[in-house]
């Protein structure tokens, strides 16, 4: 398993957003281990992503704000310029931005919670679309345990955000099928990353960790294994459109 996957992962070029901490940060060392060309995205935790790349040998690290969809479009292609073309586009930059009801919803919160979790995702494949269909490539989207609770207190308008690129992850695999670009997701359960550290208390964490049936939280390197499977033509191949559900059996159907 371990050949496969690096003799199918080797040389491919992967730009993982939002890679600078947390779960991209994880995969993109796993990726770099499997011999591919990684190249890594930060927004505002630059020096460490920079620290990263040099330390797992990966290509480079491209800066910016994905709720700005300009700076999007210029992260992709000088990703792709800087690859020489493009195999795996990870859409995985994002972030809760804050817990609030319904009462407390302004235009201005929407938008950044929709542009990043989900247009920044949209975009980004659109800007790879024609690096991917000339490498016959793949699209593995981040989206979360919340696009099929609701989320937790205050975090509603997240879980939506994600729900729609779940969503648009079925529909997108059903579009870019006949070019045989694959496009999957990857949906995380509660990881202890920065994400929770910021915007959930450790009381409650500790509640979620009692109620999951593996009996604990999940960290980044859980979720590495679903990524480098989806990536690899030669175990997943013949899968599109698909969500893998990384969640220590937080959610069952
Ligand atoms: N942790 C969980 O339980 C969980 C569960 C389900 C889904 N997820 C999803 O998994 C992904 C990774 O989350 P994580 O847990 O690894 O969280 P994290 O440690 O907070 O990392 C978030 C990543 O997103 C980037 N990011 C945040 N705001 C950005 C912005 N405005 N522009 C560009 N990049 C931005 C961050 O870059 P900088 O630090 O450089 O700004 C960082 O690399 C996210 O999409 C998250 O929604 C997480």
């Amino acid at each position: 398993m371990t050949d496969i996957l690096s003799n199918d992962l080797k040389g491919k070029r992967v730009l993982i957003t939002g890679s600078s901490r947390g779960i991209g940060a994880a995969a993109a060392r796993a990726f770099a281990e499997a011999g591919a060309r990684v190249m890594l995205h930060a927004h505002a935790t630059l020096a460490p992503a920079e620290a990263l790349a040099k330390e797992i040998g990966a290509v480079g690290v491209m800066q910016g704000d994905f709720t700005d969809m300009d700076q999007v479009r210029r992260v992709v292609a000088g990703a792709i310029d800087k690859l020489g073309g493009l195999d795996v586009l990870i859409n995985n930059a994002g972030t809760m931005v804050g817990r609030k009801r319904l009462s407390e919803l302004t235009d201005e919160f929407i938008s950044q919670v929709f542009d990043l979790n989900t247009r920044s995702a949209i975009m980004a494949s659109q800007a790879a679309y024609s690096a991917l269909k000339e490498s016959r490539g793949c699209i593995i989207n981040t989206v979360s345990i919340a696009s099929r609770t609701g989320g937790s207190m205050g975090s509603g308008m997240y879980a939506a955000s994600k729900g729609f690129l779940s969503t648009y992850t079925h529909g997108l695999a059903v579009e870019l099928s006949p070019d045989q670009i694959r496009v999957n997701g990857v949906s995380p359960g509660t990881i202890m990353t920065d994400f929770h550290r910021r915007y959930t208390t450790p009381e409650r964490l500790a509640n979620i960790a009692k109620a999951v049936p593996l009996g604990r939280l999940g960290t980044d390197e859980d979720c590495v294994g679903a990524y480098l499977f989806l990536a690899s033509n030669a175990l997943s191949g013949y899968m599109t459109g698909q969500i893998l559900e990384v969640n220590g059996g937080q959610l069952m159907p």
